[in-house]
């Protein structure tokens, strides 16, 4: 009598080791927020079979609309994450707000939090970053903790006016950074900041990203280096790669971004936001989940910066990162001035009839003014020059959000 075959196992179980299996075989991811980034996460998981649950405020938010069976809850409170945890192998987030009180719990309780609450802090509280960034020598602005006025006067008098007050906590697109000009505008900057350090106002020549994926066994992998390029404190537009970066600074972006992963053991993607300035690169904030600076990899890179998540917070080989473009430039589509403006969809015939290439990404958001309700991402054609192609996208953005260039 032969012996019954060993149970079969699928190439995720064999691949994700620790993760257990779901019903249907394949792990369950569980993504912490109703943002885009876990719509476009969701997007990424369906060609790997995979399910991502969103646990989400409401049924309206960007993701909930498109996944199956969205959890509505408080993403908040250690109860709602405790029930969604249960049917999830591995939970993630598109945010950095759940308290890490409440994070230590989960953990305590067995969840599979990607990153962990140990790793994730550091992208929590900008303060902490500071600190432990300076530990492992990695150069960041001069700063300083402050608790009132005469601490924040005192750091500018020796670092010059105007300083940088920087909620520790919580801020997001340029909410809770105040570029402080002088003494008068101290009390209220520190009134609406709450706790906050001060840090100098860095003479930067541009702005970069280097986003990196880690995976649980430590495999890593860097996307190219790109320019970041904000408006009041608004990420609007994004090249891959930064145009005329030096290789070698390239090389130590890139370096430094997977050594930081590395050293504070984050699993998923890790988005180093720098300065580059006159003496060099310096460090402004990390983010551990999909972030902004890498939505060109959907079509730029040969893995986008979504599924790399996904692979690496299951622990599947990372994919590759590499261009598939010489030049990819996305631009980031804000909610219109105008409350009046026509819906986004309405600008589709005129975008699509005027580049067939461009490819246009909405994310289903109520429109407010500022805010990222969409984003265009165009690649180089063979021969075409950087301006042109951030032309395109430019052009398309600003036609959807009715402000024809
Ligand atoms: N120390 C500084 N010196 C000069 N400019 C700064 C400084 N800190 C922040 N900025 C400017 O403000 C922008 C927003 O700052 P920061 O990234 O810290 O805030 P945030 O609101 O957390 O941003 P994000 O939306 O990326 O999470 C930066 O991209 C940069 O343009
Ligand atoms: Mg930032």
């Amino acid at each position: 009598m032969s012996s019954a075959p060993a149970p079969r196992r699928s190439a995720a179980q064999l691949a994700a080791g620790d993760v257990r299996p779901s019903a249907s075989g394949m792990p369950v991811v569980g993504m912490v927020g109703g943002g885009q980034l876990s719509r476009m996460t969701a997007q990424a998981g369906i060609s790997l079979g995979l399910s991502v649950r969103v646990l989400t405020r409401g049924v309206a938010d960007s993701a909930a609309q498109v996944v199956h069976g969205p959890v509505v809850g408080d993403e908040l409170s250690y109860d709602d994450l405790r029930a969604f945890a249960r049917a999830c192998d591995v939970v993630t987030f598109d945010h950095e707000h759940v308290p890490p009180d409440v994070l230590a719990r989960l953990a305590e309780d067995g969840v599979v939090l990607r990153p962990d609450p140990a790793a994730l802090l550091h992208a929590q509280d900008k303060l902490v970053m500071r600190r432990r960034l300076t530990e492992l020598g990695v150069p960041v602005p001069r700063y300083a903790p402050v608790e009132d006025a005469g601490e924040v006067e005192a750091f500018a008098a020796e670092a010059g006016w105007p300083v940088v007050l920087k909620s520790r906590r919580g801020g997001y697109d340029g909410k809770g950074v105040w570029v402080v000009a002088g003494p008068g505008d101290v009390p209220g900057a520190l009134a609406a900041a709450g706790p906050a350090y001060v840090e100098e106002h860095v003479a930067l020549t541009r702005e970069l990203a280097a986003v990196v994926a880690r995976s649980p066994s430590g495999q890593g992998v860097s996307y190219p280096v790109v320019e970041t390029v904000q408006s009041d404190g608004v990420c609007v537009e994004v090249i891959a790669p930064a145009p005329a970066l030096d290789g070698d600074r390239a090389v130590e972006a890139e370096t430094l971004a997977l050594g930081i992963a590395s050293a504070l053991g984050v699993v998923g993607l890790l988005a180093v936001e720098l300065f580059e300035t006159e003496a060099g690169l310096v460090v402004n904030e990390l983010a551990m989940r999909p972030h902004n600076s890498a939505h060109w990899t959907i079509e730029g890179a040969r893995t986008s910066q979504f599924e790399q998540h996904l692979r690496a917070v299951l622990d599947l080989p990372l994919g590759a990162p590499t261009l598939t473009a010489p030049t990819v430039v996305m631009v980031n589509v804000l909610g219109p001035d105008d409350p009046d403006a026509p819906s986004l969809g309405s600008g589709l015939p005129h975008v699509f009839a005027k580049d067939p290439a461009v490819r246009v990404h909405l994310y289903g958001k109520t429109l407010r003014a500022g805010r990222k309700v969409g984003h265009v991402t165009a690649l180089a054609e063979a021969g075409e020059d950087l301006a042109s192609v951030r032309e395109r996208a430019r052009d398309a953005a600003a036609y959807l959000r009715s402000e024809p260039e």
